[in-house]
């Protein structure tokens, strides 16, 4: 049988699963069990990363398993001396049993499955996606607002870079009565493929340049960083990085039961006094990126289902 990759959340399109998956990881945040006994897996990150790494490796050793680690792999691996994606996959997936990874490249996630024989879980290709952080970020969505559907939900900031955004609009599709509000700068709009993806499957999207038209109707405010590595000039990042701030001000006008959101690390996008509102859930987000990754473990290393 082929090893279970991750590598987008476009082949996880799938009530079922993510049904089956968010059960389990309902179970596992009342209480860890040792269903990793004795399992390795190998954290290769080429980016910097806290949640992601972490959340992952405390997943394995929570559950009895092991981990190999490399956090600066294009420094601190043969990616320096030049090797190539491929060969330090073909060499990892011998000694692990699963490999997580994250690159800067788009594809290289999808590039490292190709030739591995244990699964593949991206944990970020360069502008690509990042299909395990829309897996927490969906697991919240619905613990927070105590539904599976209805809500209104607005992706707020670098559209155009943020992986965990084109991540989830892939899970988005799959429940009922979704209406998506894009609010972002012409210069770091959503791509037009992730555009295209929303309305073929008949989502109602609208599109703002302002906070403020969402902020009485959202249900979900998704609030992401403005992504510096990916800008070729300083000045083009510094002229957008603070283009929307979130503060008291504008979270006293949102309705009581919204919830904000932000994949994190958070930079001047949401002020800290709005981290006591109740409305903001991004550290419980975070929190919960450890229940569903030890929930995935568990599915890409030990169960038998396709
Ligand atoms: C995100 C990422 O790496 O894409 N971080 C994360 O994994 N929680 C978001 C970001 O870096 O802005």
């Amino acid at each position: 049988m082929s090893p279970k990759h991750i590598i987008s959340s476009a082949e996880i399109a799938n009530r079922e699963f993510l049904n089956r998956l968010f059960t389990r990881a309902g179970e596992l945040e009342k209480k860890a069990e040792l269903t990793l006994t004795g399992k390795l897996a190998a954290t290769v990150f080429y980016e910097p990363s806290t949640r992601t790494r972490l959340s992952f490796e405390t997943a394995m050793q929570r559950m009895g398993g092991m981990i190999v680690t490399t956090e600066n792999a294009g420094q601190f691996s043969s990616a320096i001396k030049g090797e190539t994606i491929a060969d330090s996959t073909r060499i990892i997936s011998a000694y692990a049993d699963c490999i997580i990874m994250r690159h800067p490249q788009i594809g290289a996630a999808a590039q490292a499955a190709e030739v591995a024989t244990v699964p593949v879980i991206n944990a970020g290709d360069g502008a690509g996606e990042h299909p395990t952080q829309a897996l927490l970020d969906m697991y919240t969505i619905e613990k927070e607002l105590g539904r599976r559907g209805d809500f209104h939900i607005a992706l707020i900031g670098d559209l155009k870079f943020s992986r965990t955004v084109h991540s989830l609009l892939y899970l988005l599709v799959l429940y009922p009565g979704v209406k998506v509000s894009l609010v972002m700068p012409e210069k770091l709009a959503l791509p037009a493929s992730c555009l295209t993806f929303l309305k073929k499957h008949q989502v109602p999207v609208e599109v703002y340049t302002d906070l403020t038209s969402v902020l009485k109707t959202a249900d979900i405010f998704y609030l992401t960083r403005v992504q510096k590595e990916r800008f070729d000039s300083t000045e083009e990042y510094e002229a957008l990085k603070d283009v929307y701030i979130l503060t008291d001000a504008e979270v006293s006008q949102m309705k009581k039961e919204a919830r904000i959101m932000h994949p994190l690390p958070r930079i001047n996008e949401i002020a800290t006094s709005v981290d006591e509102n109740p409305r903001a859930a991004y550290f419980r987000q975070a929190a919960n990126g450890l229940y569903v990754r030890m929930a995935l473990l568990e599915y890409v290393m030990l169960s038998d289902e396709v």
